[in-house]
């Protein structure tokens, strides 16, 4: 019975912890998806480097046309091989820079 309280207890602890830190968790993840992804072309500062910059891309596109030039890519730019999930943590992680 103490080991069963003990495993409520401890996936409460882990619940509570995953939903306060949500927003934190979805920019680190956008920062390292970018360093695998899209760092090559848009250099580590998103200053460009064989792509422009992409730096201030929240006020130029729209969180879906963001997302689709990720997933469909853009001019020279082929369209990136990310899950639906990733592609939505790079946008929000975009937008902000
Ligand atoms: C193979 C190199 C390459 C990779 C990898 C790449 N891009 Fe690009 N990207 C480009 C090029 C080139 C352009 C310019 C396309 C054009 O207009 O012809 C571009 C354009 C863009 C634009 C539009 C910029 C503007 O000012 O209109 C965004 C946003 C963008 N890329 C985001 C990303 C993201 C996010 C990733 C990672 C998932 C990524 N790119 C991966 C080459 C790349």
């Amino acid at each position: 019975m103490k080991r069963l309280w003990l495993g409520l207890g401890l996936s409460l602890f882990l619940l509570a912890g995953c939903s306060s830190n949500a927003s934190e968790k979805t920019s680190v993840n956008g920062e390292a998806l970018y360093k695998s992804k899209c760092l090559a072309c848009h250099g580590a500062d998103l200053k460009g480097s064989y792509g422009p910059p992409v730096l201030n891309m929240g006020s130029k596109y729209s969180e879906q046309q963001i997302k689709k030039i990720i997933t469909d890519g853009i001019g020279k730019m082929p369209g990136q091989n990310v899950t639906e999930k990733e592609a939505t943590e790079l946008t929000n992680w975009l937008m902000k820079k």
